[in-house]
């Protein structure tokens, strides 16, 4: 369970939760990539066709790829390595983490999210990637002028996660930005051939 979740505390005061912040000291970005360049991470990566194909159509930029499961997280990195994509890297964690703790802060321009689960059950929202507190974290991420991009198919996870961005004054909706332009990923093709609706949207980081 993540620490967030239970906040508890004993009769005395206690927390028996160590901090997992101690794990890992943050990335240093121009020592991963041997270079400074812009920066963007795909969150939820799946099996990297998104990324694949912003890392080969822009050389100029630096691409993470975060994706939680083993064989997903494989399938991008032969992707990177077939195409000798050297700017583009993944990473197998679990997203909020490496946001919150690995990412230096004010060292993201984009921060994109594509088709997240969107667990509709109530009681699962719990495991829902775009959080407040995932807005937060990727507030301290980015550069001013940076961006979180998400894509979704599902009108009501949309709705919910717009309310949890908005609640974070330093992210302001960004009317520009329809999304058009990006490469489809597998699931985009996937809820296209279903004739699903897609809702999009970005936030620029005010300050
Ligand atoms: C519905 S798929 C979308 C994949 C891809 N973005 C696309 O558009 O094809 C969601 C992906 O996010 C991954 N995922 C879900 N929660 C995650 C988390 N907290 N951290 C990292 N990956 C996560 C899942 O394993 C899955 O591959």
């Amino acid at each position: 369970m993540a620490k967030s979740a239970d906040k508890a505390v004993s009769a005395a005061g206690f927390d028996p939760w160590l901090s997992s912040q101690r794990l890992f000291p943050p990335y240093v970005w121009s020592e991963v990539f041997g270079r400074t360049a812009p920066l963007e991470l795909d969150l939820g990566a799946g099996d990297g066709v998104y990324v694949e194909a912003r890392a080969r159509r822009e050389p100029e930029r630096d691409f993470i790829a975060v994706e939680r499961l083993l064989g997903r997280a494989t399938k991008i990195a032969k992707k990177a390595r077939r195409g000798d994509l050297t700017n583009l890297r993944v990473l197998r964690l679990e997203s909020g983490y490496f946001l919150g703790n690995l990412c230096p802060p004010g060292t993201v321009d984009v921060v994109t999210l594509r088709y997240p689960d969107p667990w509709p059950k109530r009681r699962h929202h719990g495991n829902r990637i775009l959080t407040r507190e995932f807005a937060v974290a990727a507030i301290r991420a980015c550069r001013t002028g940076g961006r979180l991009q998400l894509t979704t198919d599902d009108r009501e996870y949309f709705g919910w996660a717009c309310q949890e961005v908005d609640g974070c004054p330093d992210w302001k909706m960004d009317p520009r930005w329809a999304g058009t332009e990006e490469p489809s990923s597998e699931f985009e093709e996937k809820f296209k051939r279903e004739g699903r609706a897609v809702y999009r949207r970005a936030w620029v980081k005010s300050n």
